[in-house]
């Protein structure tokens, strides 16, 4: 009897695809050989051509079931929302490159784009943006839930409990199968979350909180609420406002990563959409994942506090026997660079020159990216800066404490996280995330009473 299984791929088969989201088979398909028999899996490629084999009958067919540590090798769904190509450095929304929205785009529309799939016309814009402008206030009543927090609440933790806290303000919106109740909550979802974040980090420094300002546009707003005082007036700087607009708009969606995972899978059991994109926001916070940006600017703290020794550091994220990783370096897509990265340098340069923040700090970022850019171990194992390496380095120009960057990364990640969420609840092939296991524990074995242990 063969336990060795082989999967062959049609290799010469065309890379025709369909464009319409749901994937083409073009009647290809695997081969795969277990225990002397074969078993026929059909092949699907995505619109760019991207080919996957559908293991949906594979268990009951062979009763194999697959094995993915980290999911690093699976498909979860078909999605229509971004491009990303790890190798050659892309990544588009809704087809559009990352660098036009990036450089002619606002937040807003990126967040329409990637709820509706389109680019929305000057009308759609205007009645978008008025329509989330207008559901910036939170309901008076929280006020008294951020005092429930201890006074240094990490600000992850008071946006993840507020944002569930929200669906007990708004019960009769929970159905995430009612068209209109639905609109209403990413409305309300886009228009609070950047109330929520400002009042959790006015909570934690002892200021009062700071109602939002219609008259301002998105990012501006979030910056009025997080930096104005009532004793005296605040100027919001719009190069620093333009700035963190377009950080918002390069963290807006990135496929299937842990957090956006996390809101589909939560998603899939059918709870309210407040609840899933809380659990997106929980899963973020972690150091592999949004919280990097924290890590870098911490880690970048220490290289600084320790003479600036930067090959200290390199040594110590290359030595197997260490634990620690230089943070915002490595990805589990981008294998080239990441074109956020890219753009993202470069901001961070005119945000310095703007703020005239000090830049010892950039400088040592600096240093790490060109001694890692050289360094065998980082260039074997294709180890590029990442999102969150130069982002850090803005927020803390714009004046962000560290414990607040991850809640920015949030805000921007929350269209993203909607759109995914919309697009996997608007699906018929949409069934609860229920993955399997391997069970590896004690067999069957009978009870032993206390006294006889
Ligand atoms: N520093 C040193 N070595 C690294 C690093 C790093 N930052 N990242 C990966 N490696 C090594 C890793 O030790 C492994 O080496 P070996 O093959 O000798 O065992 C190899 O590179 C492959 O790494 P991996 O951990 O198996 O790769 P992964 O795809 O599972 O993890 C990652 C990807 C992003 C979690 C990881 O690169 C990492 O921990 N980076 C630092 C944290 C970070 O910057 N996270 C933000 C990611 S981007 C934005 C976001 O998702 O929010």
């Amino acid at each position: 009897m063969s336990e060795r299984s082989v999967l062959h791929g049609d290799a010469d088969l065309d890379r025709q695809a369909s464009g319409d989201g749901r994937g083409s088979s073009n009647g290809q398909s695997a081969t795969l050989s277990y225990d002397g028999r074969t078993t026929e899996l059909p092949v699907i490629r995505g619109s760019e051509g991207e080919p996957a084999i559908d293991i949906g009958r594979l268990r009951a067919e062979t009763g194999l079931i697959t094995m993915d540590r980290g999911y690093m090798n699976t498909g979860s769904c078909l999605s229509a929302i971004t491009f990303l190509d790890g190798e050659r450095g892309i990544l588009r929304y809704r087809g559009y490159p990352i660098e036009q929205l990036a450089e002619k785009s606002s937040f807003l529309e990126v967040a329409y784009l990637l709820t509706y799939g389109e680019l929305p016309t000057r009308a759609q814009l205007e009645a978008w943006t008025s329509d989330v402008t207008h559901h910036t206030l939170i309901h008076e009543e929280m006020r008294r839930f951020f005092d429930s927090f201890p006074y240094d609440a990490h600000p992850m933790a008071v946006l993840a409990s507020a944002t569930v806290g929200l669906s007990t303000f708004y019960q009769d919106s929970h159905d995430p199968f009612d068209p209109a109740a639905v609109e209403l909550t990413i409305q309300r979802l886009i228009a609070k979350l950047p109330t929520l974040a400002a009042w959790s980090f006015k909570k934690a420094i002892g200021q009062p909180y700071v109602y939002p300002r219609n008259d301002l546009d998105y990012a501006a707003n979030l910056l009025h609420m997080m930096f104005a005082v009532p004793a005296e007036p605040y100027e919001v700087h719009p190069d620093v406002a333009k700035a963190l607009d377009l950080l918002l708009i390069l963290h807006a969606d990135h496929e299937q990563n842990c957090s956006t995972s996390t809101v589909r899978l939560v998603g899939s059991s059918q709870v309210n959409l407040y609840a899933s994109i809380s659990a997106g926001i929980s899963a973020l916070w972690g150091p592999l994942h949004g919280g990097a940006n924290e890590a870098v600017i911490r880690t970048l703290e220490r290289i600084a506090a320790d003479g600036g020794n930067v090959q200290k550091y390199i040594d110590k994220a290359k030595d197997p026997n260490h634990e620690f990783k230089l943070p915002g370096f490595g990805h589990r897509v981008y294998k080239n660079f990441d074109p956020r990265a890219t753009i993202i340098k470069t901001a961070a340069d005119r945000v310095l020159a703007a703020t005239g923040a000090d830049d010892q700090l950039y400088e040592i970022a600096r240093q790490l990216e060109e001694v890692a850019l050289h360094d065998e171990y980082f260039v074997k194992r294709k180890l590029y800066p990442n999102v969150d390496f130069y982002s850090g380095l803005i927020y803390r120009a714009i004046g962000f404490p560290k414990n607040m960057f991850t809640n920015c990364f949030a805000i921007g990640r929350l269209p993203g996280w909607i759109a995914q969420w919309k697009e996997m609840i608007g699906s018929a092939d949409t069934k609860i995330g229920r993955p399997r296991q391997i069970y590896t524990g004690a067999t069957a074995r009978d009870y032993v009473p206390l006294e006889a242990r």
